[in-house]
């Protein structure tokens, strides 16, 4: 296959080329009319095999503003998924019609899995219970234009830090910004996953700590970021039942919190942010779908840029393949029986192999 460069989580890109999609954001947001024609006669695909509303029309009005075209489906039921089709087919077929890839599916490590078989770039809107590039940068851009900078804040992030794909993009990007630190506010049972902790919290020595209760943090925060508990992603309909409305977020709550704090939610929302605040000029969450679109469009012209150009940064990591099996239910690979197991050495020190589908411990490579 084709080298291109894809986007599977956040830490694809630097940050000096996070910095720059900021910038080419705002300034696509003040100079509308010079982006109009940057993408005539591209094609993007979307690709949802899970359900959408911001982030496929998002991509889709951005490539239009840039003058492109884009074809696509909203559904793995109107796909020939339904037929019993593996991902890898689908996405071999589509590559040969679209530029560039966006695509969403409930297994996590699909877009790397899909990119195997694309000979243009893919870019992953959201993979099971993994991560979420896209609204990271979303999300960012949001910060930056509300306090002014993306570092110095201190971070509530409140719901389900487990399953929540959005939270664990976006603790990637913010502890890459100088003395940002974090609360993470969860049940016990939905804290963040194992990985987030050793391999991005450790080592780049980031400040959190956890909390239970909103009202026990929200005064000493800059950033409180709100997520739904992820239903589709529980095992147990009764334990999602108990858990369902643990955090809410209202106008009494809000009281204590600082003048300039702001609230984020990547959306859709349930019940944990009340209406009673949309109005509170703190509350930030549409303001963050605004900015998701001009954020995409940055995206798509980088990718598309990188693509002509023919540059794809190194791996990372020395890749050891098929020498284990993940055992990660929700990892793509247990799904699609033809992919070849992927994982890395991420720490020598402890001997920690992980899938690098998934991000899952793995046994020590046969
Ligand atoms: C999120 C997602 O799909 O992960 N939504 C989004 O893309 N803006 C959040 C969610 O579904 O809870």
């Amino acid at each position: 296959m084709k080298n291109v460069r894809h986007l599977f989580d956040i830490s694809d890109l630097t940050t000096k080329e996070i910095d720059e999609l900021l910038r080419v954001a705002e300034d696509i947001m003040m100079n509308r009319g010079k982006y109009a024609g940057a993408c005539a006669r591209k094609k993007l695909a979307t690709l949802f095999f899970e359900p959408s509303t911001r982030t496929r029309l998002s991509f889709e009005a951005a490539m239009q503003e840039l003058g492109g075209s884009t074809l696509g489906f909203a559904s793995a039921e109107s796909s020939s998924t339904s037929k019993g089709e593996s991902v890898m087919d689908t996405i071999r077929t589509v590559s040969s019609y679209a530029d560039i890839i966006v695509m969403r599916h409930p297994k996590e490590g699909a877009a790397l899995a899909a990119s195997q078989r694309s000979v243009v770039p893919v870019i992953n809107a959201g993979d099971g219970g993994h991560c979420h590039p896209t609204q990271t940068l979303a999300d960012l851009l949001t910060i930056k234009h509300y306090h002014g900078r993306v570092k110095k804040l201190r971070i509530g992030i409140c719901g389900d830090l487990k399953f929540g794909r959005t939270v664990h993009s976006l603790i990637n990007a913010l502890t890459r910004y100088e003395n940002n630190s974090f609360v993470m506010i969860s049940p016990p049972e939905l804290g963040i996953p194992n990985y987030v902790q050793h391999e991005i919290l450790s080592p780049r020595k980031a400040e959190w700590t956890t909390c239970q209760n909103i009202e026990d943090c929200i005064g000493s925060l800059d950033v409180l970021y709100m997520t739904r508990i992820q239903k589709e992603r529980f095992q147990s309909v009764e334990d999602y039942e108990r858990l369902k409305n643990c955090y809410v977020l209202d106008a009494a709550k809000m009281m204590a919190a600082k003048k300039k704090m702001c609230v984020l939610h990547p959306l859709p929302r349930v019940k944990e942010i009340s209406v009673d605040m949309d109005d509170d000029p703190r509350a930030q969450y549409f303001t963050q779908v605004t900015n998701g679109k001009f954020m995409r469009m940055a995206l798509i012209l980088k990718f598309l840029e990188d693509a002509d150009k023919g540059y794809c940064p190194p791996p990372a990591r020395e890749v050891i393949k098929n020498k284990f099996i993940c055992e990660n239910p929700a990892c793509v690979t247990n799904a699609e029986s033809d992919l070849v197991q992927l994982c890395t050495l991420r720490d020598a020190t402890h001997n920690v192999y992980r899938c690098e589908y998934c991000e899952s411990k793995v046994k020590k490579p046969f």
